[in-house]
């Protein structure tokens, strides 16, 4: 059985393998393939990752190329965890706005926004070699826009696809070890699209257990119970506790850019690097530590890109599939009835069952209306975004990014729209 991973160069791989080898027993794959167009991160990287699952299994073999057509051939899971136009790109997707007064963020506002105009068409890509070189495969995707690539999958496309992110199932993982119980006892009443969404009910083994957590919430010191001590993750959840405290639901840490949108710019403005100029440094880091321990010899001693339960995600999620486990997950698909209130056809985040027929919503309550309200603005702006990306259409563009509720004015989106054509020289083709 052959894995592909797309954008296999990644510094997230190493994690990525180590979780791939520990559902072995249950997912017996004997090959994965790494593609990446960066020759130079596919080296470093396939170097490291050889060395892991040599150690581990030799039965088990990995593969490179530079070919995508190559990686998905044979393959009967497809991994994708692409990033057009590098780490470079996505500092430019966070800059520009920025100089116009308004959220840099690499997924969401204009950033967001420049990044699904540049990825989609790839995405699609993508899509079409697998439907004819590998039509039995399944795509899981990880590359952000992470919702807009799940409505371009599921629209335009025939093949059999999971759009995912790390998110809810982070604040599951922190609920239960914070509870001490294990992850599956946890279960979330979770309403929203991707990066956009609201924690309502908290359930443990099927128990409505809200009150204890907000209460937990309200009297610990959150704070110290983080699985990381890293910036990002005081800094975001710090946001998400002022949000917190005025609306009383658990809230996806990245509303603080809709909840709290002047702070978060004067913080932005404030930083001496954007968060993907801190990223390119955490990467070239971790680049040359697996140069290192390859030298070394002593695989042991790898560190990984974090992301606690990134892995974790992708694998449950394939070996839920390929055992047709009907696990639940909460993930982005097309909303045909399972939103009530919200625009059929929008992709939306919710909890799905997951097995080998795909992802399949489970019922959800109303959005109470500031939620609604927000998500069906957000969702018909992506769904414009969708539409400017792969006709190639500016005027589409420009009123997709007028509509994003970052984005104070037209003019101010002709601005950072021209400046994104400018500066992302050849990589987005609007006429
Ligand atoms: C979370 C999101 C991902 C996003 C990542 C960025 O995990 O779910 O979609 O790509 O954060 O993290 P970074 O460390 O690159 O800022
Ligand atoms: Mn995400």
């Amino acid at each position: 059985m052959k894995i592909a991973i797309i954008g296999g160069g990644s510094a997230y791989t190493p994690g990525l393998i180590e979780g791939l080898l520990k559902i072995r027993h249950e997912v017996p794959w004997t090959e994965i393939c790494l593609m990446d167009i960066d020759r130079d991160k596919l080296k470093v990287v396939s170097a490291i990752v050889t060395k892991i699952v040599r150690e581990a299994d030799a039965s088990a073999h990995v593969t490179t190329t530079l070919n995508r057509v190559e990686a998905i051939t044979g393959s009967a899971f497809v991994l994708c965890q692409i990033r057009v136009g590098g780490l470079a790109g996505r500092v430019l997707d966070e800059k520009i706005p920025l100089k116009y007064g308004v959220i840099g963020q690499e997924t969401v506002g204009p950033g967001g926004f420049a990044m699904a105009l540049r990825t989609l068409p790839v995405m699609l890509e993508i899509a079409r070699d697998i439907e004819k070189h590998a039509k039995e495969a399944w795509l899981i995707n990880y590359a952000n826009p992470s919702g807009m690539v799940a409505a371009v999958l599921a629209k335009f496309t025939q093949i059999k696809a999971v759009s995912i992110c790390d998110v809810p199932i982070g604040i599951q993982y922190f609920l239960a070890d914070a509870m001490g119980v294990p992850h599956h006892q946890v279960k979330l009443d979770y309403v929203g699209l991707n990066h956009l969404g609201w924690f309502r009910r908290i359930f443990l083994k099927g128990e409505d257990i809200t009150p204890y957590i907000h209460r937990m919430v309200q009297s610990q010191d959150i704070l110290s119970l983080l699985p990381s001590s890293d910036e990002k993750t005081v800094e975001e959840t710090k946001m998400a506790l002022r949000i917190y405290e005025k609306t009383k639901v658990i809230p996806s840490p990245y509303l603080q850019y809709y909840y709290l949108t002047r702070e978060s710019l004067l913080k932005q403005q404030q930083e001496r690097q954007t968060r993907g100029e801190v990223v390119q440094a955490i990467e070239k880091e971790l680049l040359s530590h697996f140069a290192e321990v390859v030298e070394a010899d002593d695989v042991r001693l790898w560190k990984s890109r974090g992301g606690a339960w990134h892995a974790e995600l992708m694998v449950n999620i394939l070996s839920s599939i390929h055992n047709d486990k009907g696990e639940e997950y909460i993930v982005n698909v097309i909303n045909q009835g399972c939103v009530p209130g919200m625009a059929e056809g929008a992709c939306v985040e919710i909890p799905c069952i997951v097995d080998k027929r795909g992802a399949r919503p489970m019922p959800v309550a109303a959005p109470s209306l500031d939620m609604l309200g927000l998500m069906q603005v957000v969702a018909a702006y992506e769904a414009l975004t969708v539409e400017a990306a792969l006709e190639g259409s500016y005027k589409k563009a420009l009123l997709a990014l007028n509509l994003n509720p970052l984005v104070p004015s037209l003019e101010v989106a002709k601005q950072i729209l021209d400046a994104y054509i400018e500066s992302h020289t050849g990589q987005i083709r609007l006429s």
